[in-house]
């Protein structure tokens, strides 16, 4: 297994695409310049103690099974963090990781080129641990740092619990599916029984939360009954 560590990357998804993607290969960096995050957003990545990695993941499942992967990425970390005494991280379906409202992480999944011999498959994982103030005003959104969390906290531990709960929640992934992971979620689904809105292009649907399906679809409970949302584009607001 190969490791990584950049002082300065544009950034560890991008590394991991351009400059060989290996299975189980690990890129860590202290910087991003173009730290991205969904949907064509940016990852404000300040030198700042924070974690920025990407796992390289080579599966044999097929594309239509990995709905549910970052989900279960956000379950890993979830659980990462409380070994640590950090309880109450939430998900916020599909992809971000937070605390009382506040996001503390966020995850990017990418599929990258080479399909022969299975599918390759970008994990990236943001995590703020010490992110400065200063970098503040440049975030769209309420944020918090693990550090706020618990003040003594150790970023390598952080990373290398990270990294342990990865490694076996892919392994069941890959063995079990999404399906093992379902009553997991409940736990950390952030959005269970919360009025929702779901944002498609120029459509909003408004629902509320009902949990998600076996391949980790959103379950939005509406006037007409239930319907599945799929991560692609969209996007979800309390
Ligand atoms: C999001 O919440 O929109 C996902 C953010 C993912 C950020 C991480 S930081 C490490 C990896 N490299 C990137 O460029 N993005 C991900």
């Amino acid at each position: 297994n190969e490791l990584e560590v950049r002082l300065i990357t544009d950034s560890t998804n991008e590394a991991l695409k351009s400059e060989g993607f290996a299975h189980n290969k690990l890129v860590v960096a202290e910087y991003q310049s173009a730290g991205r995050g969904r949907r064509g957003r940016q990852w404000v990545s300040p030198i700042a103690s924070n974690l920025y990695l990407s796992l390289g993941w080579k599966t044999q499942l097929p594309v239509q099974q990995l709905g549910g992967l970052s989900l279960v990425v956000g379950l890993a970390i979830v659980n990462a963090l409380k070994q640590l005494g950090v309880k109450d991280v939430e998900v916020k379906w599909p992809n971000d990781i937070r605390y009382q409202g506040r996001k503390l992480g966020g995850i990017l999944v990418e599929l990258s080129g080479d399909m022969v011999g299975g599918l390759n498959v970008i994990i990236g994982v943001g995590l703020n641990v010490h992110m400065a103030s200063v970098a503040a005003d440049s975030i769209d959104q309420d944020w918090i740092n693990l550090q706020e969390l618990k003040p003594d906290i150790s970023r390598q531990a952080v990373l290398i619990n990270v990294i342990k709960q990865l490694q076996s929640h892919l392994e069941q992934f890959s063995s079990e599916g999404f399906e093992s992971f379902q009553a997991d979620w409940r736990q950390v689904d952030e959005c269970f029984n919360k009025k929702v809105s779901i944002l498609q292009g120029d459509d909003v649907i408004n629902g509320v939360g009902a949990g998600v399906d076996t391949n980790g679809a959103f379950l939005l409970q509406t006037g007409k009954g239930i319907k599945p949302v799929y991560a692609g584009e969209v996007s979800l607001r309390f």
